[in-house]
């Protein structure tokens, strides 16, 4: 290559891409208030891997370079020549060649912008994209987002040109590493790319960025708590407020931080599971309306016990990946609604959502159709606690998950963390998790996986003093064949607030039956559950299956495995429902509440 090129970098610069890890998108700034009119830009969109981030190295961006003549000089890509990929998808799925592609993968396409009206502002809004993100826009890097599984959004506005072609580039980059959450491990597959919607909001200078209701905490049913942030507005803006099934329409005035906040009388029937009543709730100023359908309940502990609503509720759960096979993560609303109705087949009122944010629309959809839900971040394993770039991620993904949910009144619990070590550090990084739930969100509980003291048989995990309810994975029966160490555990554990297993459960390939004892076995599976809920009955709040359906995972190489772990109740393809599925919905029907 000539080293006739201007710019020397590539050659120079062992570690030319630090420069672009600029424009950090702010959590709390993100466009949270959805309900209006979007522009999709989903469909297809030009596509390449780029393994040596050359992209970056080259300033590809940049498109177009000439010389001091103005003659175009040779640059190695065009873009408009490159394959193109579905958006949403994740990379992996759009290509043999892809699958176990972890590194950069560049998107780009053109829109043509009108302006609609003169003040008009215009939000780009991606839902996820795995893991970091940089945005550019016309040459230009306008955005930088971190974390694979929450929302984000960056104001194009001031770099759009009207009345023209523009051209948006994202750069995804899933390559694992030891800072990142979660970290270099985890026992799910790393599906890359933007998986889940890209699209444009028009709002006005000054719109409704987010809204936040509920029903006020401590148990106040007739009281409703209300938070409207108006972006690019100063103090006294009127904002309205309307339920109009509540027979509720009140204004309010934003303050100096544009925001309006306010308690007002009123009596929503109460939502839960048998009963998923939802409210329209409008909010408008001058120029800006949005639209939320949300339901009111309250969720509290007292003592060991869990309270929906005032009435001590046992949780009935069943743990949850985000994947359908052929599709990675980018399911459809269609495939969100199939997993809701599989769980409640299975006779749950509460689904964990593991272990990462899932897509937005599986709260809404829980929201309708009557499920409780448990939404985590995935602080998961060991990692670096004591890294600030670490600690700055997780947080982030924290702020993002609240702010994005704390309108669904599905969303009961908010996971800060699973099978952490117990170390100073991390009890600190995890406490500024449970910090930031109460701080965006005072009405919900707060859990983690919390790891079981297998020295003395005992639940003894700093964290649990600072989480509302203390959830164990353990694996009685598998990872350790004596069962009865649950019932050691479950004697030993003295806690003041509720307990539940956040997960237990056993691999059992789908159609392979034998003897009750041989693992890998649907009737081992099963026996696995008896056993499990047999020494667990009375001691614990919550019972949670590891899990729904089988999944891809690197990390299970046994031949009976090939790749995915094979702990689903039901089978990766969701169509056959293993033995132990019968005895967790007997189970979860004997329950009554
Ligand atoms: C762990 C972990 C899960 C994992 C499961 C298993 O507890 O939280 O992510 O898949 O055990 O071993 O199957």
């Amino acid at each position: 290559m000539s080293t006739m090129l201007q710019d020397y970098d590539h050659l120079l610069n062992i570690d030319p891409l630090s420069q672009y890890d600029i424009l950090t998108t702010n959590p709390e700034s993100h466009l949270n208030a959805l309900g209006r009119c979007k522009e999709s830009l989903n469909g297809r969109w030009h596509f390449t891997v780029d393994v040596y981030d050359t992209f970056l190295r080259k300033k590809f961006f940049e498109e177009r370079v000439t010389d001091a003549q103005g003659r175009a000089l040779p640059v190695d890509c065009d873009f408009d020549q490159w394959e193109t990929v579905e958006v949403p998808s994740n990379w992996n799925c759009q290509k043999k060649e892809y699958w176990y592609f972890e590194g950069s993968g560049i998107y780009t396409r053109t829109f043509h912008y009108v302006p609609k009206a003169p003040d008009e502002r215009v939000i780009l809004h991606l839902g996820a994209a795995n893991y970091g993100c940089r945005v550019w826009l016309n040459t230009r890097l306008i955005g930088r987002h971190t974390g694979g599984f929450t929302p984000f959004s960056v104001e194009l506005t001031q770099h759009l040109k009207p009345n023209a072609g523009n051209r948006l580039i994202l750069e995804v980059n899933n390559t694992r590493s030891v800072d990142q959450v979660p970290s270099l491990n985890y026992d799910w597959f790393n599906y890359g790319g933007v998986f889940r919607s890209v699209d444009l909001y028009r709002v006005p200078a000054c719109y409704i960025r987010d809204s936040y209701i509920a029903l006020a905490p401590n148990n106040r049913y007739d009281t409703l708590a209300v938070e409207i942030t108006v972006d690019g507005a100063g103090s006294g803006i009127p904002v309205w407020l309307e339920i109009p099934e509540l027979s509720l329409s009140v204004m309010l005035h934003t303050d100096a931080f544009g925001v309006a906040k306010s308690e007002l009388t009123a009596k929503p029937q109460l939502w839960s599971p048998q009963n998923p009543k939802l409210y329209r709730v409008m909010v408008s100023t001058e120029g800006d309306r949005i639209e939320e359908l949300v339901g009111f309940r309250q969720i509290t502990t007292l003592g060991k016990k869990i309270l929906l609503n005032g009435q001590e509720i046992f949780l009935k759960g069943v743990c949850c990946h985000e994947e359908i096979p052929e599709r990675g993560r980018a399911l459809t609303p269609a495939d969100q609604r199939q997993v809701i109705l599989q769980a409640k087949e299975l006779g749950c009122n509460i689904m964990r959502l593991s272990h990462y944010p899932h897509d937005r629309n599986m709260a809404l959809l829980a929201d309708e159709m009557g499920m409780l839900l448990w939404e985590e971040i995935p602080v998961y394993w060991a990692l670096c606690f004591e890294n600030p770039t670490t600690q700055a991620s997780a947080q982030n993904q924290m702020t993002e998950l609240v702010m994005r949910d704390r309108n669904r009144a599905s969303v009961v619990l908010w996971g800060v963390g699973n099978e952490n070590p117990d170390t100073e550090a991390r009890l600190d990084f995890m406490r500024a998790l449970v910090d930031i739930c109460k701080r965006l969100d005072p009405t919900r509980l707060t859990t983690a996986a919390c790891l079981v003291d297998i020295d003395v048989m005992t639940v003894r995990d700093r964290l649990c003093q600072y989480i509302d309810v203390v959830a164990i994975n353990e694996y009685y029966g598998w990872y350790y064949r004596d069962y009865t160490g649950l019932a050691t555990i479950l004697e030993n554990t003295k806690l003041d607030r509720p307990l539940v297993i956040s997960e237990t459960g056993a691999d059992a390939l789908s159609g392979h039956h034998g003897m009750d004892e041989e693992l890998f076995t649907e009737e081992h599976q099963a026996k696995m559950y008896q056993k499990q809920l047999e020494l667990s009955e009375g001691s614990i709040q919550g019972f949670f299956p590891w899990i729904l359906y089988d999944f891809r995972s690197p990390i299970r190489l046994n031949s009976y495995q090939q790749g995915f772990n094979r702990k689903g109740l039901i089978s990766y393809d969701k169509t056959h429902r293993k033995l132990a599925h019968r005895v967790i919905q007997d189970y979860s029907c004997s329950v009554k509440n």
